[in-house]
């Protein structure tokens, strides 16, 4: 494939400037023995907002790109306890997560808020990572494609251009954090879905990662897979030799 193998690192909230120190700075020293070049893997942490400053003083040499978990569909205002894409961008993020699934669940955000927040991302110059995934209750419903579809609907009516700024990413609910990782020809069933929907919406070439208990152990044989570019790596991007075993694998 032409698309350019992406791992990027969801910390989610967890993390302390001493332990971020630490993993950085092992990161680093990883990246500089790793293998380079085109066939290396692009690689990117997301780190909490009150720490954009320390990843960004500690990666600002490296190759590792670096981005906030979520952002504001609002440019300013009175949205307490927001972070803009302008906040994000001076602090030299080049990616924002948006719609993980515990934002959707637990914080009721709709794909339409999805959408508005993927839109103000590409107007801010950060690429968002937008994020979809079924429960295990909608798999077993039989339901998984069409739940994919119908979240990805209005960020997909954004139209070509803006989908062409975009990374997507598959997180099955029931992966997440659970040790259960969706098998790789589970993975690329739903992949392939996703890629023809991108070929649909004009932006055919669009990366797709896959998130989910991706370790170093298995992220090979879903890279494998024909329509899996890349992943979003959760509990494995706390350590560094899992984090660099995934990137490399
Ligand atoms: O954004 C990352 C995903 O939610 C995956 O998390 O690797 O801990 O399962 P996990």
């Amino acid at each position: 494939s032409v698309r350019r193998r992406l791992v990027i690192g969801n910390w989610k909230m967890n993390g302390s400037k001493a332990e971020n120190q630490q993993l950085l700075s092992d990161l680093v020293k990883l990246q500089n023995t790793a293998a380079s070049g085109e066939e290396a893997a692009e690689l990117a942490v997301c780190a909490p907002f009150p720490y954009l400053q320390q990843v960004a003083d500690i990666l600002k040499d490296s190759a590792i790109g670096w981005g906030g978990q979520d952002a504001s569909e609002h440019a300013s205002g009175a949205y307490t306890g927001e972070v803009s894409v302008a906040m994000l961008a001076e602090f030299g993020c080049a990616w924002a997560i948006v719609g993980h699934s515990e934002r959707r669940a637990y914080h009721g955000e709709s794909s339409d808020v999805v959408a508005r927040k993927a839109a103000a991302a590409i107007a801010g110059g950060i690429t968002p990572v937008v994020c979809v995934g079924e429960t295990q209750a909608e798999r077993e419903a039989g339901n998984t494609l069409q739940v994919i579809s119908s979240q990805l609907e209005p960020v997909l009516a954004l139209g070509a251009d803006a989908v062409a700024k975009m990374v997507l990413a598959y997180e099955p609910v029931w992966a997440i954090g659970t040790g259960l990782t969706a098998s790789p020809e589970q993975a690329q069933e739903v992949h392939a879905h996703i890629r023809g929907l991108l070929v649909q919406a004009g932006a055919p070439e669009q990366r797709i990662l896959y998130g989910g208990s991706v370790k170093a152990a298995n992220a090979a044989s879903l890279f494998a897979k024909e329509d899996i570019d890349g992943a979003l790596v959760g509990g494995a991007s706390l350590v560094a030799t899992d984090f660099q075993g995934i990137a490399s694998a």
